[in-house]
């Protein structure tokens, strides 16, 4: 208002933005959904009921994720034009590539709901999203080892369904062990969304230009590659075969104290969390679940793993800086068991994280808004002439 301070409407509109969808507390490390912890979700929930949650704000009846569920499995073929979009890239492109392109061109597919003033149309494109990213995410791989694409099956759960499309084969049918598909469910439930971070706020800020929801989606998913966002999980991985064994952990961690050295240890930290990540929590029962499962508790990553929690939680460097391991932490250890490529981690997290990137997309347009405007402090050169 006016007064000693001015501030500008626009300024506020575009610094934080309201949102009913979900809530972090980073201190206590608290994460709701709908006002629902993540904890309760991940033990009792599944992902498709999660995606009904962040998109009306109330979990279904019996009849409503009945319904709900029909709806997703009718959209989870993409045209048959799409399969020709991957004949141009070359065998070892990275598939967040892959995605980056293929979701993005889905708007050349569906004029017939792209008026995102239309609530109706709004929903349509969520459905198509939420459908369509496992079926994307298993031809990227596919591509990738020159195997024939899967199409999806109608009588599979999910994350059934995407372990099929990924490991199935037109001459073996992939019969999906019940603790790895419940754990890949869970994988997509932890990461299905988490406020306004980085890749969400420029899914709300492309929409807010009016720009198409699958150009918008498309964008979440280049913010998210990124190795200190949603690329962190690869590089999780990548650090712990680096780090080989542990007797070379102290140096890492070493590398990661020393302010000249880029090095980063890759899962820990975060921008809110100053407490633990609730997500990780459960991501580590699940790991231990999970190698309990297939017999490899002594898988040598997880010891390397375990070994650099417990060192990284006891040193003052980290302690005193409240750095603890966030939700990437494990997950990779769950996908490498579960038998997916590290190349494929993040667009498993792009996969998972599109509901919630549909869902603030959605809440944003379901109200009277402006475009987008991030503010800036200039400390460039001040006003001068041109030399005579
Ligand atoms: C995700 O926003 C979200 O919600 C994201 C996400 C989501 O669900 O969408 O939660 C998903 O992106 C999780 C984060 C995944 N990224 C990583 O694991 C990469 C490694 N982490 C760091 O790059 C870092 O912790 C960030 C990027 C996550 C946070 O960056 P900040 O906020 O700049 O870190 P900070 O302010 O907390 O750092 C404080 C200090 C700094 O040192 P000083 O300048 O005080 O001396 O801690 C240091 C940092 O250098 N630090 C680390 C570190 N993270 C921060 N030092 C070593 N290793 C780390 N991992």
């Amino acid at each position: 208002g006016k007064g000693l301070f001015t501030y500008d409407p626009g300024f506020v509109s575009t610094a934080a933005c309201e949102s009913k969808i979900t809530y972090i507390d980073g201190d206590q490390g608290i994460l709701l959904h709908g006002g629902y912890p993540i904890e309760q979700l991940a033990d009792k929930s599944d992902y498709l009921e999660v995606c009904y949650l962040l998109l009306n704000g109330e979990l279904p009846t019996a009849e409503q994720k009945k319904e709900f569920v029909h709806i997703i499995k009718n959209h989870t073929m993409v045209h048959e034009q799409m399969s020709h979009f991957f004949n141009g890239f070359r065998r070892d492109a990275h598939p967040m590539a892959i995605m980056v392109a293929c979701v993005g061109a889905l708007s050349a597919f569906y004029h017939d709901s792209l008026d995102i003033n239309d609530a109706h149309h709004r929903e349509v494109c969520a459905f198509r999203l939420i459908a369509k990213m496992p079926t994307l995410a298993a031809m990227s791989y596919k591509y990738s080892i020159g195997q024939p694409f899967m199409y999806p099956r109608n009588d599979l759960g999910y994350a059934e369904n995407f372990l099929h499309m990924m490991f199935g084969t037109p001459c073996e049918e992939y019969k999906p062990n019940p603790v790895l598909a419940k754990a890949m469910d869970r994988i997509f439930v932890l990461h299905a969304d988490h406020e306004q971070n980085a890749s969400t706020s420029t899914v709300r800020l492309a929409g807010s230009s009016g720009a198409n929801p699958f150009a918008c989606i498309s964008s979440g998913i280049a913010a998210l590659w990124g190795p200190a966002h949603g690329g962190a999980n690869e590089a999780v991985l990548t650090m712990l075969e680096e780090i080989g064994d542990e007797s070379n952990i102290a140096e890492f961690v070493e590398r990661a104290k020393d302010p000249e050295d880029p090095f980063r240890l890759m899962g820990f930290g975060h921008r809110v969390y100053r407490n633990f990540d609730p997500r990780a929590k459960v991501m580590k029962a699940t790991c231990d679940q999970v190698l309990k499962e297939l017999g490899i508790e002594n898988e040598p990553l997880l010891k390397i793993a375990k070994r650099l929690e417990q060192i990284a939680l006891e040193d003052p460097y980290f302690v005193e800086r409240k750095l603890y391991p966030n939700v990437d932490f494990y997950s990779g250890i769950i996908l490498k068991a579960i038998g997916i490529p590290t190349s494929m981690f993040t667009v498993i997290f792009a996969l998972a994280r599109t509901i919630g990137w549909i869902s603030h997309w959605s809440e944003f347009h379901s109200s009277p808004n402006r475009i987008g405007r991030p503010r800036q402090l200039y400390t460039g050169s001040k006003k001068r002439d041109y030399p005579a």
